[in-house]
């Protein structure tokens, strides 16, 4: 970045929670010089997103992060773009693919949590390190993104209360499908932030399957639902071409040139 002219820097390295490394120092150094960012890296936004946003409001530069919260389905989007007039009173879904995953294959074929993560790791929908997943660690990165970014929140990690499914036991699993329920992990922004496992109905719509993402708005008019894929390296590029077209629309329509760089650096 020291060395290079660009409008833009495409950050995807690997996520880390504890302090948002590489990604946060490569996103700080673009923004601070006026380099646009476009990141799938929820590190960097979960831990710091207020000091992210005033440094690039300092030098002009921009900031989207659409594929940190909901992989492919357009979570952020819909809340920034679509919700701008209606104050949202409350937020609540599934917003972890692997664990989804996990817990609606437990139930399936009836499997342990060892074996339907190890599924879950084959099919590459599980974070490299497949503790934010099970924990709840993840889901609780995007409550903090979507607090802070959509709800004027002023929240970390240390603010949401976290329990995730490693003590969910195939025989909770069973016991609930007998039921006629689910064990789901869901994330909660009410008055304070949760995770936890939750036995909800098959028939509410955020009991989805496989490796789905589903998220409730409730705002002072109406309650909104959104489905969809929540992982994946397809769905989650085209969160970049999404964000790509935010921020660039008017050049890529007049066939103007934008320099950027990818990282990490792809061939
Ligand atoms: N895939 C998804 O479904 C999805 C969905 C939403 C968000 N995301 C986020 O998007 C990002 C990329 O996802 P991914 O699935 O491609 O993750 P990934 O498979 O873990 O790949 C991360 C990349 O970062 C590189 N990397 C690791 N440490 C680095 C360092 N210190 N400096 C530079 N590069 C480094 C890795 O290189 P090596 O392989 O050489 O180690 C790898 O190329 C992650 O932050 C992930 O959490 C992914």
């Amino acid at each position: 970045l020291e060395r290079v002219d660009i409008d833009l820097l495409i950050e995807t390295t690997i996520t880390d929670i504890r302090d948002g490394e590489p990604g946060l120092s490569n996103i700080t150094s673009a923004l601070s010089k006026g380099i646009d960012v476009i990141t799938t890296n929820k590190g960097p936004v979960a831990l710091s997103f207020y000091q992210l946003k005033k440094i690039a409001e300092r030098s002009g530069s921009r900031l989207r992060y659409s594929g940190t919260v909901g992989g492919g389905t357009p979570i952020l989007d819909f809340a920034r773009q679509q919700l701008k007039n209606e104050k949202i009173l409350s937020v609540k879904g599934v917003l972890n693919s692997t664990s989804n995953y996990i817990l609606w294959k437990m139930a399936k074929d009836k499997v342990n949590l060892k074996d339907a993560l190890q599924e879950a790791k084959n099919r590459k929908i599980a974070e490299r390190d497949s503790r934010y997943d099970i924990t709840g660690i993840d889901t609780a990165c995007k409550l903090v993104i979507l607090a802070n970014s959509i709800m004027d929140f002023k929240v970390d990690l240390k603010d949401v209360t976290i329990e995730g499914i490693e003590n969910v036991s195939l025989n909770n699993v069973l016991e609930a499908e007998n039921a006629g329920k689910a064990v789901r992990l869901i994330g909660r922004i009410e008055d304070r932030l949760r995770v936890s496992p939750e036995l909800i109905a098959k028939t509410d719509p955020l009991c989805v399957e496989a490796d789905n993402n589903s998220i409730c708005f409730s705002t002072e008019y109406n309650n909104y639902i959104l489905i969809g894929k929540g992982a994946g390296g397809k769905e989650t590029a085209n969160t970049v071409i999404r964000d790509l077209l935010d921020l660039y629309q008017v050049e890529l329509l007049q066939n103007k040139t934008v320099s950027g760089v990818a990282l990490p650096l792809v061939s």
